[in-house]
């Protein structure tokens, strides 16, 4: 191989080695820069004879054509290769699915307080919120529960410290403090609207507008078990009228659960019972004619009609006014009707078995 040839192949292989664009100009300083290979041979042309100069010269310039043709490609595959890494290393997957906002929805629970609302808001009966932080009068000495009375210790609850007398001490135990809060202040608006004052202790007897509302929310016991939770829920109805009756309570009773639970064969069963707000008491047992519960008695509610010290306590006269109450227990009936059978899932707060609900 001639002297040439050998620059021209050690050019193409010290170009080819090198790895980086700077390293490539360091290359190629080496063989047509200032004192590079090609311009040394260039100089060496000097002490040649005219003749010779002109082919020598020819022969230098293949050579140096020949190596910035290499130095070029090179320069185009270095180039390449970067432009290849960049796109890799920036490359975006279209096909991956986009980042989305999770979907809520409601709670179970609420679920079944919306459906409660709902069933008996088609039946007139208004809705109604009251303080969880209650007093004890209406808590329970105005439900005819007296202090001593043996039917507090079933409704042991969380107290809070300090207040004054009759100032809310204690987390409710139920719903039912609503039935005198709500009808006293029914009976106060409509004395007001007749013209006649209220005052502690005086009972109506004039005519007024039914009272029927239930009452749902949030209540507490010393409590805790699959079936019992420290804060459950609780529904409470009350219809008062001048002949509003227990077989009001039943018709209404039996025809909430049976629109609830979506069958019309189930029956209610009304067992004799105790409580010192009702007289006579009664709780209700409903049984499916379908179903994986079917044939099974499962309580639901405690019910009764209001006791006349009660409706004394709701500032109207029991001579005159009469009704029916009932308690029902909303997370319960989520139970039955979503087949859940213990209560803690519900307050647990695992997204896992609440979005099953959404
Ligand atoms: N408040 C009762 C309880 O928590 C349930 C209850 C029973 C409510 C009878 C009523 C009723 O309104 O009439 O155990």
């Amino acid at each position: 191989m001639n002297e040439l040839n050998v620059v021209v192949d050690n050019a193409r292989t010290s170009f080819q080695q090198a790895a980086t664009p700077a390293e490539l100009e360091n290359a190629k300083a080496l063989f047509l820069g200032k004192s590079g290979r090609i311009t040394e041979l260039m100089k060496g042309m000097v002490a040649l004879p005219v003749e010779e100069k002109k082919s020598r010269g020819a022969a230098i310039n293949l050579a140096k054509q020949a190596i910035e043709a290499a130095l070029n490609d090179r320069r185009q595959a270095l180039a390449d290769a970067e432009l290849q890494a960049q796109l890799q290393a920036e490359a975006l997957d279209v096909t991956l699915p986009g980042r989305q906002r999770g979907q809520g929805g409601l709670h179970p629970v609420s679920l079944t307080l919306e459906r409660i609302e709902a069933i008996f808001g088609s039946m007139g009966f208004d809705v109604a919120q009251g303080p969880e932080i209650e007093t004890d009068w209406f808590n329970f000495t105005a439900l005819n529960t007296p202090e001593d009375h043996p039917a507090r210790s079933m409704h042991d609850t969380f107290y809070v410290e300090g207040g004054a007398a009759n100032a809310p001490n204690l987390l409710r135990t139920h719903t039912s403090p609503m039935q005198i809060r709500y009808a006293v202040q029914h009976v106060k608006q409509h004395r007001a609207a007749l013209g006649s004052g209220w005052t502690d202790g005086s009972l109506f007897s004039g005519s007024m507008p039914e009272i029927r509302v239930i009452a749902p929310g949030r209540t507490y016991r010393v409590d805790s078990d699959a079936t019992h939770s420290p804060m459950f829920h609780q529904c409470e109805g009350l219809w008062v009228g001048e002949n509003v009756s227990f077989k009001d309570l039943k018709f209404v009773f039996t025809d909430f659960c049976r629109t609830f639970f979506e069958s019309d064969d189930l029956v209610l069963r009304f067992r004799p019972s105790f409580f010192p707000f009702t007289e006579p008491s009664a709780e209700i047992d409903i049984q499916f004619q379908s179903g994986p519960l079917t044939g099974r008695w499962l309580e639901v509610a405690g019910s009764g009609q209001v006791h006349p010290n009660v409706v004394r306590n709701m500032g109207l006269d029991p001579e005159k006014y009469m009704g029916f109450a009932f308690g029902m227990g909303p997370d319960r009936l989520a139970m039955l009707r979503y087949g859940v059978n213990d209560l803690r899932l519900f307050f647990d707060g695992d997204i896992r078995f609440l979005s099953q609900f959404v």
